[in-house]
C-alpha cells in the first residue's frame, strides 16, 4: 500500500511518544527483537508504536479476552500485546497474506512465550474469516485498507455484545476528511465510516493520534 504523499510532522509529537514510552514502558527483550527482527527481514516499518500497543493492550485486557482476532500481523508486534491480554486458556487468531511476514511473526510470537496462544493463518483474510468460530471479545483490524469495511463486517458477525473492534489507519494524515483524496487507503476508511454510521449494531468513535508514526487515528467501536 503507498504511503500518502506529504509527510506532516511537529517535532514534540515524536518527543512526547518518547517521553511518554520512557516513564510507562518497561524494557521488554521480546518486542525489541520483534522489531529487529522485522527490520533485519526487510518487512515494512509500519507495526504500531510501543504506546499504540500498550493502548490495544489495555483496550483488549478490558475485554477480559478468551478469544481475539486480528487481521494483519506483519512481523507480530501488535500480535504479541494482544496475545499478552488474553485471560489464562485464552486464543488469538491473526491472518496474514504474506508468507515471509507469517514466518518472521511466527519467530516472533514464539520468543515472546505466547507461541501456545497464537494461530497464524496464511492467505487472503477475506478468505479465512467465513471459516472462522466466534465469538471474539476483541478484533483489530490492521491489513489492507480498502477492505476494512468487509473486515468490519466479519468481525461484527464472529462478535458479542460488548466486543471491541479497532480500526487501525482510519486519519491517514487527515485524507479521510479530503471528499476529493484519491489515496486507496483514505477512500477505503471513508467507506468504512459512512458504512459504520448506519450501523445500529455498534457505536463508534474515531480517535486521531499523533506521534512517532505521524498524524493517523483509529475508530473504536463496541458491539451494542
Ligand atoms: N498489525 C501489525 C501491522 C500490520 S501491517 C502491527 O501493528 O504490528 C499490515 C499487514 O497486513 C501486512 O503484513 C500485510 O502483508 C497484511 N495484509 C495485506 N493484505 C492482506 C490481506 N488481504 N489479507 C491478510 N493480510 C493482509
Ligand atoms: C501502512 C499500513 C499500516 O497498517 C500502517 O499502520 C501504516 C502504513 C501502509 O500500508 O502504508
Ligand atoms: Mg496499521
Amino acid at each position: 500500500m503507498s504511503a500518502p504523499a506529504k509527510q506532516i510532522d511537529d517535532p514534540r509529537w515524536t518527543r512526547v511518544d518518547e517521553y511518554a514510552a520512557r516513564k510507562l514502558l518497561t524494557a521488554d527483550a521480546a518486542l525489541d527483537a520483534a522489531v529487529a527482527s522485522s527490520e533485519a527481514a526487510g518487512l515494512p516499518p509500519i507495526s504500531v508504536t510501543p504506546l499504540q500497543g500498550a493502548f490495544l493492550h489495555v483496550l483488549a485486557r478490558a475485554t477480559k479476552p478468551r478469544a481475539i482476532l486480528e487481521i494483519g500481523t506483519l512481523g507480530g508486534y501488535s500480535t504479541i500485546w494482544l496475545a499478552r491480554a488474553l485471560e489464562p486458556g485464552g486464543r488469538l487468531i491473526t491472518l496474514e497474506y504474506e508468507r515471509k511476514h507469517a514466518e518472521i511473526a511466527r519467530q516472533n510470537i514464539d520468543r515472546a512465550g505466547v507461541g501456545d496462544r497464537v494461530e497464524i493463518k496464511v492467505g487472503k483474510a477475506i478468505d479465512a474469516l467465513p471459516s472462522l468460530t466466534g465469538p471474539f471479545d476483541f478484533v483489530f483490524i490492521d491489513a489492507d485498507k480498502p477492505t476494512t469495511t468487509e473486515y468490519f463486517e466479519w468481525a461484527v458477525k464472529l462478535a458479542r455484545s460488548g466486543t471491541v473492534i479497532v480500526v487501525d489507519n482510519v486519519v491517514r494524515e487527515g485524507a479521510i476528511a479530503d471528499e476529493k483524496t484519491n489515496e486507496e487507503g483514505a477512500l477505503g476508511m471513508r467507506r468504512f465510516l459512512d458504512a459504520a454510521g448506519r450501523d445500529l449494531r455498534v457505536t463508534v468513535s474515531v480517535i486521531q493520534t499523533v506521534g512517532g508514526k505521524g498524524y493517523d487515528g483509529f475508530a473504536i467501536a463496541i458491539l451494542r
